[in-house]
């Protein structure tokens, strides 16, 4: 028999610092789907989430609380573990970095690399950031007011100096460079490529300091025991360990290794796409095939964060409106790659347009419309041939529908696969529009049509239920219950390679609507006091270097043209006030040039408390942007500003000369 195919991905291994939240469940879930998928496409695949356990951090929370850091990861881990069946998250396996499995294999790896002049002992001499357990070189610190700060959180550094271990990164710069230049597909998305090359190969990669013996709480080095090894060689090998590497029983590194993808967000990307590999290349290993460094979830426009109080779990909103409602917003909401918002209101708004009414009404009325005209069961295809004119772009648009959606999960477009699930849902619901079986009905001579028309759209709806199994995995069952299948032949990637293949005498069977509608108003005043509660106390601190980190920004690309359709102008201020009533909005009246003054809103009033003082500034207008009514009146346009992220402080644009430029002026 030939051997099946086989799909290796992984997540990160998470901090149990606190309890994951829906930033984490992104990431499990798309790994999730992707696994899903590839086994209902025939593949033999291995899913592994997990852990990271040790560091300062953890030592630390473990203290507050009182316990052991074992005692405190222990709960945290056997919680997200909970989550994670929540969520239906059918990994292959845990693994957790205190395991004994993964200890011994990370010393192993840590005297090999030392054996073989990979890793030397100097002294480090630095700037060090606590909260981020991570050192800097001086030229690395951002000056913020004079203070030298951590580049990722902002928090001031401190000047430490400890005997460690360095790892010879530098050695491979141009083996590293040479690698992603000539494995196009190795980092994606592909701009995250330039962004390694650029920003951290080209202006030349520093030795990493691998060990510290400052923290206990860590893998002690074998031959050394005052070190532990430090962060990244300990976390990154788990992808290795827990497939047996370096021990007797190495059959699921054998058949799996290497991965077919490491999910990762896109604040970690360099860890995984330049330290990593590079470890590997020095264990003699083959890379990963590919690194996806995805979005961020973000909360409104914020990044979720603690201290502004926006942390989303996921436990609620799965209590209220079922799992396959959270994993189908989840990976339909945002193209992976990009940020995108999680907002209560648009998870409402697109359960209601997608679930509740685009494929929860398809499946209703089908049924509904067999229950009516035939009894309930399912009538054979025309004898005549099933295929008119009003059912062939349907019908062929269906049967390429398998096809359509592999073509984009093997590019990991969650969202674009669903997108071509839902072209076919619209174009169904649109047919039965166009095709009126209630008007076929009342006709005895037309019952003939009539059960091709709800055959075409019964098949279509064993099409879509086949099809979103790997991102909502309840969703099937429920589907095919209705429609009375019961074949599980019937039921899989195989059986759709042919359109209409549902057998006449099933008997359908109307369920409970498939997505309840909801009422938004309603349900988002219920929402706002309990989906950013805590699903289990207590909560998982957001890492603070994931709050700002300069170098991995959204990589959407724009092309010229596109760039072209936004006008930008510098506008004079001529008034500027607080709004009444409003605590976030100024009021802006602009000149222009044209001699017809602007009124433009902008939300930074907290930002700028004397508004006045703006008068006579110039600054930077989008001036295209569609007018909006607010506080009763048109705002013409969006003004230009910069936000910390650190410290959260917002300020305006401006031009540095303004006399040079009058008002108007074009901005590119
Ligand atoms: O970085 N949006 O662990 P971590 C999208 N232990 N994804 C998010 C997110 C958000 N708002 N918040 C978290 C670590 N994530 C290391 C990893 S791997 C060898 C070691 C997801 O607990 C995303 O996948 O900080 C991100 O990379 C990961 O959680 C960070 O988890």
């Amino acid at each position: 028999m030939q051997e099946k195919k086989t799909f290796y991905i992984t997540t990160p291994i998470y901090y149990p610092s606190g309890n994951m939240h829906i930033g984490h469940t992104y990431t499990t879930v798309a790994a999730d789907t992707m696994t899903r998928f590839k086994k209902l496409t025939g593949y033999e695949t291995y899913f592994l989430t997990g852990t990271d356990e040790h560091g300062q951090k953890i030592e630390k929370k473990a203290a507050e609380a009182g316990v052991t850091p074992i005692q405190y990861v222990d709960k945290i881990v056997a919680e997200t573990k909970e989550l994670w069946k929540l969520m239906d998250i059918e990994n292959d396996d845990f693994i957790r970095t205190t395991e004994d499995r993964h200890v011994k294999v990370v010393q192993k790896i840590f005297k090999q690399f030392y054996d073989q002049g990979d890793i030397y002992k100097a002294e480090y001499e630095g700037m060090y950031c606590t909260p981020c357990e991570s050192f800097w070189t001086a030229t690395q610190l951002v000056d913020k007011d004079g203070v030298k700060v951590c580049p990722d959180c902002g928090r001031p550094c401190q000047p430490m100096k400890e005997e460690s271990y360095f790892f010879r990164m530098s050695k491979y710069q141009d083996w590293m460079i040479d690698y992603i230049e000539q494995h196009p597909d190795f980092i994606q998305p592909a701009a995250r490529a330039n962004e390694m090359i650029n920003n951290f190969l080209k202006p030349g990669l520093q030795d990493l300091c691998v060990s510290r013996t400052s923290v206990k709480w860590g893998i002690p080095v074998d031959f050394d025991p005052k070190h532990t090894v430090y962060v990244w060689i300990d976390a990154l090998s788990n992808y290795i360990t827990a497939l047996g590497y370096g021990t007797d029983h190495d059959e699921l590194f054998k058949k799996f290794w290497p991965a077919d993808v490491h999910l990762v967000g896109k604040e970690i990307v360099r860890f995984h796409t330049i330290y990593w590999p590079i470890m590997l290349h020095a264990l003699g290993l083959p890379l990963p095939k590919q690194v996806f460094g995805h979005g961020w979830l973000l909360f409104g426009t914020d990044k979720m964060s603690k201290s502004k109080g926006n942390i989303v779990y996921p436990g609620p909103i799965v209590a209220r409106y079922g799992v396959d409602a959270l994993r189908y917003y989840l990976m339909r909401e945002m193209p992976f790659g990009a940020d995108g918002n999680y907002t209560n209101e648009s998870f409402l708004t697109r359960v209601n347009a997608d679930l509740a009414n685009d494929l929860g009404n398809l499946v209703s009325r089908t049924v509904a419309m067999i229950e009516k005209y035939f009894d309930g069961v399912l009538p054979a295809w025309d004898d005549a041939g099933f295929v008119e004119e009003e059912d062939k772009p349907l019908q062929d648009h269906c049967a390429q529908l398998p096809t359509l959606v592999e073509a984009q999960m093997d590019k990991l477009q969650f969202s674009q696969a669903l997108t071509e699930i839902w072209k076919v849902i619209g174009e169904c619901n649109k047919y039965i529009d166009l095709t009126q079986p209630w008007i076929l009905g009342k006709d005895p001579e037309k019952k003939a049509r009539l059960a091709d028309v709800l055959l075409t759209l019964a098949e279509c709806v064993r099409f879509v239920g086949v099809l979103v199994g790997p991102f909502m995995p309840k969703t099937p069952a429920r589907i095919f219950e209705q429609l009375g299948l019961t074949d599980d032949s019937l039921k899989t990637w195989e059986s759709l390679d042919g359109f209409g293949k549902l057998p006449a005498g099933l008997k359908v069977k109307k369920g409970e609507a498939l997505f309840p509608r909801i009422d938004i108003k309603k349900d988002l005043e219920l929402l706002a006091g309990s989906a950013d509660a805590p699903a289990k106390a207590p909560e998982k601190k957001p890492e603070p270097k994931k709050e700002a980190p300069k170098e991995e920004k959204p990589v959407t690309e724009i092309g010229i043209e596109d760039f072209e359709k936004i006008q930008l102008r510098t506008a004079k201020v001529i008034a500027c006030e607080k709004v009444k009533k409003s605590e976030k909005l100024l009021r802006f009246t602009l000149d222009l040039g044209n001699g017809e003054p602007r009124t433009v809103f902008s939300g930074i009033a907290k930002a700028y408390t004397e508004p006045e003082q703006l008068v006579g500034k110039t600054l930077i207008l989008l001036a295209n942007l569609k007018p909006r009514k607010m506080m009763g009146e048109l705002s013409q346009g969006m003004l230009l500003s910069a936000l910390d992220d650190a410290t959260g402080t917002l300020r305006l644009l401006t031009v540095d000369q303004p006399d040079d430029v009058k008002p108007g002026s074009e901005v590119g």
